[in-house]
């Protein structure tokens, strides 16, 4: 939003600890906007928001935003920060495998946070909610390309059904009290802090044993990868746009087709140990739930005139670079 606020108007941002939150709080911040972080530190890290350290705009609430309670305590601590506006909700399990093993997962971490955030926010009177939603919603369609549009919706992984949940809830949220909700649906993201994602697993292998890297599948799974930097752009641009709707729902990511994990992995291999050997596993998918190709069509995104600076090989190269620093390579 180019519209500069005063200190004493609050944004939450829950899962600001993690990847994407993180570079969400610095946005809001670098605009002279308050900051409440709510998080419980189960995936993100505390160590992840010292760049804001001994920044007055930013107060940091510990919560599991799952539980009733502790949500409801949040809101009344974010209360005594400031004037609380709006909620930009990035919690979830973001180890989409963990939850095809143990549906409670996105039961609780996805589903059930956007649940209780919203119900504060109804006691709170605070209107404007911007959702981090996924691809995942869409299933597994082939080259059918994803658009806004699409019915019906049929996830297949337990995440994509909890982010699918939670865009119903924001829904019904919005014919009640809700004036503005932004529902963005995330295709991969890269980038820094990173916490999970191709790159990082990758790395990750690498550092345990550096002469060879196992891929789950076959290494032909083609995705669109967006760098966090123009994910963030893209979702500021949106929610700062005035629109007819209540409820905006809208693809982001790039222009271009993707990238294969085949690319990835032998651009991982040659920047960080490139005397690896890459060994692929069988199938088209890295796990139950993955989606090996999707087309993904962001004419939507495009329609407010903003377009990506990196496309997805371009993103990539940037973040491989900057997640191998980030663990020491
Ligand atoms: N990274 C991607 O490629 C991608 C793609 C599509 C959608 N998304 C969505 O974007 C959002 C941010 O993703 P990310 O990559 O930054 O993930 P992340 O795991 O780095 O961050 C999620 C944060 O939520 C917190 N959290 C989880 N459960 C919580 C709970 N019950 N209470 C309080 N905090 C809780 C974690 O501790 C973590 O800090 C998520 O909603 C994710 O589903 C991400």
């Amino acid at each position: 939003m180019n519209t500069k606020l005063d200190e004493s108007q609050i944004s939450i941002v829950s899962g600001g600890a993690g990847f994407i939150g993180n570079q969400i709080i610095g946005r809001l911040i670098s605009e002279g906007r308050g900051v409440a972080v709510v998080d419980n530190f189960s995936r993100g890290l505390r160590a992840h928001l010292d760049v804001f350290a001994h920044n007055s705009l930013l107060h940091i609430i510990e919560a599991d935003l799952s539980i009733r309670r502790e949500c409801m305590n949040a809101f009344d601590v974010a209360a005594t920060k400031g004037r609380v506006v709006e909620v930009w909700h990035l919690a979830a399990n973001s180890d989409i495998p963990a939850g095809v093993a143990d549906p409670d997962v996105d039961l609780k971490d996805t589903f059930l946070t956007t649940f209780e955030l919203l119900r504060c926010m109804k006691i709170f009177g605070i209107k404007s909610f911007h959702f981090a939603s996924s691809s995942a919603v869409y299933g597994d369609l082939g080259s059918t390309p994803l658009h806004e549009g699409i019915v019906p919706l049929l996830p297949i992984s337990n995440y994509g059904a909890m982010k699918l949940a939670s865009e119903a809830q924001a829904s019904a949220a919005a014919e009640s009290f809700l004036e503005r909700v932004n529902i963005f649906r995330f295709p991969n993201v890269v980038g820094i802090p990173a916490t999970h994602g191709v790159i990082f697993d990758f790395i990750l292998k690498l550092l345990s044993n550096q002469d060879v890297l196992h891929v789950l599948g076959d290494g032909s799974q083609q995705k669109a990868y967006m760098h966090v930097s123009d994910l963030v752009d893209a979702m500021f641009t949106v929610s700062s746009s005035k629109i007819n709707e209540k409820i905006e729902v809208i693809n982001i990511g790039p222009v271009d087709e993707g990238v294969s994990v085949r690319w990835i992995a032998e651009q991982v291999v040659a920047r960080v140990s490139p005397y690896a050997k890459i060994k692929y596993g069988n199938g088209n998918k890295g796990w139950v739930g993955d989606v090996p190709r999707f087309n993904y069509s962001t004419d939507r995104l495009q329609s407010y005139g903003w377009s990506p600076k990196l496309n997805s090989s371009e993103a990539i190269i940037r973040a491989i670079d900057e997640i191998a620093i980030q663990k020491g390579f």
